[in-house]
């Protein structure tokens, strides 16, 4: 029998590090009586992730919202900035949030990515950057956005909230364009309960965000700079070192799962299941199919909500999509731009539970209670 009952179900269920090593990383939190201010841990976290990455430099921040934001500010950026409306309504809202206005483009319907060909499209002489998302962790080509923003002298940025651990064939995600940014939220791969970072080859910027992470401080009582308070605190540091303590083992719990979703999903007709083959390294921390309706006689919506009666919690995602969210969708240049692929995408998508808090019983259990569905539904 599975430990978790089926109404614990959800998707993003946080993966758990070395609780040991946590422990003893909070009794020396306390110990040295440092608890935030670029303690110990953030540095010693800072620069696992930079050898990890193989990155020049990560600077931790308080989560990949505000992430974000400092990196519009650190850059310098004014005018539009090109993004996904499929993501994360956070994406947009960093943007927004500096005044920055956003550009919403469609996707590649076989990625969920951004379409290069579009962003191409979308680019004038008011595009202040280009923000990349890399959604479910897999790589939106970089090096062709990186390419783009060379040709057109824009800046392209990243958001890899998902990413952490994934890559291409040559480099990991966390190196590419001016800058990305991390989300280590607790339903994250990799994890701080709350947290982020911000990784660049660029020293200058690196240099500035540091700075503005905390209220522009250069030394002490010298402020050179706009800033806010993005720090990350010594606990949430000593969860990302525990994290790391136990990387390999959640990676192979996620595939373990991918595996056996990908092998039971992809048989069912109308299902049609994301794999990660084209992804030179992933995380696999997100579960994700499409149904057509047409094909299977089940609404996304329907299998949600069958799957919720049995509690199971799968999830939509990203609907209905930013562009169709506050402020955005009252705002009448982005309610008349015509996204088809984004919004059929928001109609037909759906993420199940993984992670060391879903069990293979669990896992088992999923795919049965879908493949009876849609056996019901053709029978
Ligand atoms: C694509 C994307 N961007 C940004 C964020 C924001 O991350 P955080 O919760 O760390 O602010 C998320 C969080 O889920 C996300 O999925």
């Amino acid at each position: 029998m599975s430990t978790d009952s089926l109404s614990d179900l959800h998707v993003g269920r946080p993966n758990v590090g070395d609780r040991e090593l946590f422990d003893r990383l909070v009794d020396g939190i306390f110990e040295r009586r440092w608890f935030s201010n670029n303690g110990q841990l953030v540095q010693e976290l800072e620069e696992r992730i930079e050898d990890y990455l193989g990155v020049e430099h990560c600077v931790l921040v308080c989560n990949a919202t505000v992430g974000l934001q400092l990196a519009c500010e650190a850059l310098e950026l004014s005018g539009e900035v090109i993004l996904p409306s499929y993501t994360f309504v956070a994406s947009a809202h960093a943007v927004q949030w500096q005044k920055l206005r956003p550009v919403f483009v469609d996707i590649d319907p076989r990625t969920h990515n951004l379409d290069p060909a579009l962003v191409e499209e979308a680019i004038t002489e008011d595009t202040a950057a280009i923000l990349g998302v890399h959604v479910w962790g897999r790589p939106c080509v970089p090096e062709q956005l990186q390419k783009l923003g060379e040709e057109h002298g824009v800046p392209v940025m990243f958001d890899a909230a998902h990413a952490f651990g994934c890559g291409t064939e040559t480099t990991m995600i966390g190196n590419f364009g001016a800058c990305e940014v991390f989300s280590f939220h607790a339903t994250k791969f990799f994890n701080t309960f709350e947290g982020g970072a911000i990784t660049t080859n660029d020293d200058a910027l690196a240099a500035r965000l540091r700075k503005m992470k905390n209220f522009g401080f250069a030394g002490p009582d010298h402020v050179v700079s706009l800033g806010t308070n993005a720090k990350m605190s010594e606990i949430h540091a000593a969860m990302g070192l525990s994290m790391f303590a136990k990387l390999d083992e959640i990676l192979d719990v996620n595939r373990e799962r991918y595996e056996v979703y990908r092998r039971r999903l992809s048989a069912i007709p109308g299902i049609r299941f994301l794999d990660y083959d084209d992804v030179a390294r992933s995380n696999f921390q997100y579960i994700v199919a499409e149904v057509t309706e047409s094909e299977s006689g089940v609404s996304r919506d329907q299998l949600v909500s069958e799957l919720k009666d049995n509690g199971i919690l799968a999830r939509r995602y990203f609907y209905p999509g930013c562009h169709r969210m506050e402020p955005y969708a009252s705002d009448s240049n982005v309610a008349t731009k015509a996204l088809p692929r984004t919004e059929e995408l928001c109609h037909r998508v759906f993420n199940l539970p993984t992670g060391s808090g879903a069990s293979l019983e669990d896992v088992d259990r999923v795919c049965s209670r879908i493949e009876s569905l849609f056996s019901e539904s053709t029978a």
